[in-house]
């Protein structure tokens, strides 16, 4: 694959998507381009479709109709092994909580995608520890979850999520476990640090002051896109 500004293709793209859980229709017709560096907030009332909407745009789900192109190419037609290697490679994900293994310390923790893809350990722990490092959290590389606060442990999560090189990180509810500051505090780290890593962002949330960080807000109801603004030029630096 080229790299992104090398093709004339959205980053992402994704064309008349719906997906159904039996009798539910939890997206039902979504269109949604995603530019270079860009930073979308998807928000909505709960059981709206934000997470349908975000584990389709990642591979995690297969739409019933419609298309998801990474850089034109098709993510959904792909196998289930090749699904999970796109993500592995090209996908970044933080969670609300739970997601990093509460028996390896953070560095190791950071250090599972690289290796994952290859890197031998001792290079992935190395960059590992960079990441925590340019996220504040030098010194805490050798704790383990239980060790740190859920504030610290999200921005280990950030440090996960891009240590790849993604390019697209997706965050479901991110700051949904903490408390306004400190959820404040992660969307800060996670927005900065996405665009100095070159990523795009793809942020569920059910919080306004979330949303706000973001350059792009989408509004989601019954399945489908109901509103989508841009913020002015710099009204999200703060
Ligand atoms: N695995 C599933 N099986 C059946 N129905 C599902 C499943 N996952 C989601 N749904 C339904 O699909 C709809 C959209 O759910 P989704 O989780 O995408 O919404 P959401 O906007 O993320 O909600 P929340 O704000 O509560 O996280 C809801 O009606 C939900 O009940
Ligand atoms: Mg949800």
């Amino acid at each position: 694959m080229t790299s992104p500004s090398a093709t004339p293709f959205p980053r992402l793209q994704a064309c008349g998507l719906v997906k159904r859980y039996a009798a539910t229709t939890a997206l039902a017709g979504v269109d949604l381009d995603l530019a270079d560096g860009e930073s979308l907030a998807v928000t909505g009332p709960r059981g709206s479709g934000k997470s349908t909407l975000l584990h389709t745009l990642a591979g995690v789900l297969v739409p019933d109709e419609g298309s998801v192109r990474l850089h034109g190419r098709d993510v959904a037609t792909l196998g289930e092994r090749d699904r999970s290697l796109l993500r592995r490679r090209h996908f970044g994900f933080v969670f609300q909580f739970g997601q990093l293994l509460s028996e390896l310390t953070a560095a190791e923790n950071v250090a599972l995608p690289p290796m994952l893809l290859g890197t031998p350990r001792g290079q992935a722990l190395t960059h590992a520890r960079q990441w925590l490092a340019a996220l504040g959290l030098e010194g805490m590389e050798d704790r383990r979850p239980g060790e740190l606060t859920g504030g610290q442990a999200q921005r280990v999560a950030v440090a996960r999520a891009l240590v790849t090189g993604p390019a697209v990180v997706f965050a479901d509810e991110p700051t949904g476990a903490l408390d306004p500051a400190t959820g404040a505090e992660v969307m800060r780290v996670l927005t900065e640090a996405t665009r100095a890593a070159g990523a795009s962002l793809v942020v569920v949330t059910g919080d306004r002051e979330v949303a706000a960080w973001c350059s792009r807000r989408i509004e989601v109801r019954d399945g489908r896109v109901v509103a989508d603004e841009r913020a002015a030029v710099g009204a999200t630096a703060r």
